[in-house]
């Protein structure tokens, strides 16, 4: 059936062709001598063709056509190693790794329709490839289920999300709402006492900033970028201290009397500070704002 790298065809299997092109919506006709353009498997993969989402070079990857449900007819058996060639050892290209049996907890999760191949993880178990083989200039990558929100939703069909979640620094109570002291120490040298003592007379482990941006990475326009974290002018200055009168809060400046994360966020877990100081607004609030409302005109209608 092979000649020359692609497949001629009898010309009596050609109804048939047509018939299966209808049921599997793929263009078997490919599989027709113009399809590789008379190039051979290793002249295409040499040249830099890409033969993904042509809807030709059928031949590239399969010995005969494949019919849906039947035999993929596959060349190399199916070996990924073979098939994938173009893409394993290629700098820049890993994404995961491949060819081991998974762990019993990941034998658990991964979804039925992420195939395996011979019980190993393989390309095709996260890459419906079988969609390239189709003539249609979308979703390049193939990914199962995609698209997905977010690129780590992906990951946690196999992974268990809990094992990845980030520490909470803000998780400063336990259940029966006693202070957990260890949690203290992600900023404070030591655990300070709620009732009595001050920012002016505490320590912290690093400056706010490092503190924060160690598990908060700050981008694009928020208001903890360059516009704010400076030091106030006289009229910013007193604006500030007119703000923390006027709602019973504080708005604390960084030890260079510099704006910072901790001016505009309240970084305890409500209950931690006794609601009777300053210190404690803005604990349990959206997105621990210290000030109430619409913060920004508070701040600058000046
Ligand atoms: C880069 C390699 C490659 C090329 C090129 C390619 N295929 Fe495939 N094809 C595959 C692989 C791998 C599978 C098996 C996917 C799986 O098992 O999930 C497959 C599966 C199929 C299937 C079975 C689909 C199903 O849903 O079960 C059909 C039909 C098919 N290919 C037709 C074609 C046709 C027609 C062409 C040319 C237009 C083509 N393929 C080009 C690699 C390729
Ligand atoms: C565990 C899942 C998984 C496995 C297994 C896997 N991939 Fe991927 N692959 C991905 C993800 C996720 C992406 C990135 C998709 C994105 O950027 O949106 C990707 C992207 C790619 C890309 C595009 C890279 C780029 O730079 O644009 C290629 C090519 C690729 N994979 C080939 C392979 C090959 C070949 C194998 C087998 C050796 C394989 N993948 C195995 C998940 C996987
Ligand atoms: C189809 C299921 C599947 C998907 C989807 C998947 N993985 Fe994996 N991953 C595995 C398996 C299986 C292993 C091997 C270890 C095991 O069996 O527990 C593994 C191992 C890893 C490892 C090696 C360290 C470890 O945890 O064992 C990393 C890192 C990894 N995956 C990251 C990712 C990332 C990032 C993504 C999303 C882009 C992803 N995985 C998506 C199945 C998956
Ligand atoms: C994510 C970092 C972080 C964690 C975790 C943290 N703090 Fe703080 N704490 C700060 C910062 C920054 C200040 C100074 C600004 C302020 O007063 O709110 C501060 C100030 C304080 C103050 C002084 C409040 C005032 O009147 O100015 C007390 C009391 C305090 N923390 C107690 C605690 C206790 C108790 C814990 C553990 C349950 C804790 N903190 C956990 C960052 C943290
Ligand atoms: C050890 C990691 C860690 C540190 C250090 C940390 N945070 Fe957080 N922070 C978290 C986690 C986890 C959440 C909860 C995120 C979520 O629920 O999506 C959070 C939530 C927040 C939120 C609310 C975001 C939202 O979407 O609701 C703010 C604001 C915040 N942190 C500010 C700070 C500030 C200011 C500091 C420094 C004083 C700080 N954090 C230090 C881990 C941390
Ligand atoms: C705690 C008070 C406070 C809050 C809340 C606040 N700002 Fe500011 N903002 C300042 C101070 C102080 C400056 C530095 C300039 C100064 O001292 O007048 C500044 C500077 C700016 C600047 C740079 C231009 C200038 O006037 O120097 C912009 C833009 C800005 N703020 C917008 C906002 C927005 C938008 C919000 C709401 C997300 C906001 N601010 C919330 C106090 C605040
Ligand atoms: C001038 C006040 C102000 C300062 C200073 C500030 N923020 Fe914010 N922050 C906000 C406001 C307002 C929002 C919600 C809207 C937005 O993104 O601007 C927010 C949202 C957040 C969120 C949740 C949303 C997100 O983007 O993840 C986190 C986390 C956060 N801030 C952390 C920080 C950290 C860390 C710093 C210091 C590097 C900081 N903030 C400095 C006002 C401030």
């Amino acid at each position: 059936m092979i000649s020359g790298g692609y497949l001629k065809l009898p010309l009596t299997v050609m109804p048939f062709m047509a018939a299966v092109n209808i049921l599997v919506g793929i263009n078997l006709w490919a599989f027709s001598e113009k399809s590789d353009l008379g190039k051979s498997a290793t002249a295409i993969a040499a040249s830099g063709t890409n033969p993904h989402y042509t809807g030709r070079y059928c031949s590239h990857c399969h010995e005969a056509a494949p019919h849906k449900g039947m035999d993929n007819n596959l060349k190399y058996s199916g070996n990924y190693k073979r098939l994938c060639r173009c893409h394993i050892g290629v700098s820049g290209n890993y994404i995961h790794p491949v060819g081991m049996a998974p762990s019993e907890d990941k034998t658990a999760r991964i979804p039925q329709d992420f195939p395996l191949q011979n019980g190993r993880l393989a390309c095709i178990t996260c890459h419906d490839i079988a969609r390239q083989c189709r003539k249609r200039l979308m979703d390049k990558v193939s990914l199962r289920g995609a698209p997905y929100p977010r690129r780590s939703d992906f990951c946690f069909k196999c992974h268990n999300r809990q094992n990845y979640m980030m520490l909470n620094a803000h998780d400063q109570l336990d259940t029966t709402g006693r202070i957990i002291a260890a949690t203290c120490r992600y900023c404070h040298t030591e655990k300070p006492d709620p009732r009595t003592s001050t920012y002016d007379v505490l320590n912290f482990v690093e400056g706010f900033e490092t503190m924060c941006q160690k598990c908060h990475i700050i981008r694009g326009n928020h208001s903890g970028n360059f516009n704010h974290m400076v030091k106030p002018s006289i009229k910013g200055l007193s604006k500030i201290k007119m703000m923390a009168e006027k709602f019973g809060i504080i708005l604390p400046l960084d030890g260079d009397g510099r704006m910072t994360c901790i001016t505009c966020h309240n970084p305890h877990a409500k209950g931690v500070i006794p609601e009777n100081r300053a210190a404690a607004r803005g604990a349990g609030s959206n997105l621990r704002h210290r000030l109430p409302g619409k913060m920004c005109v508070e701040c600058h209608q000046m």
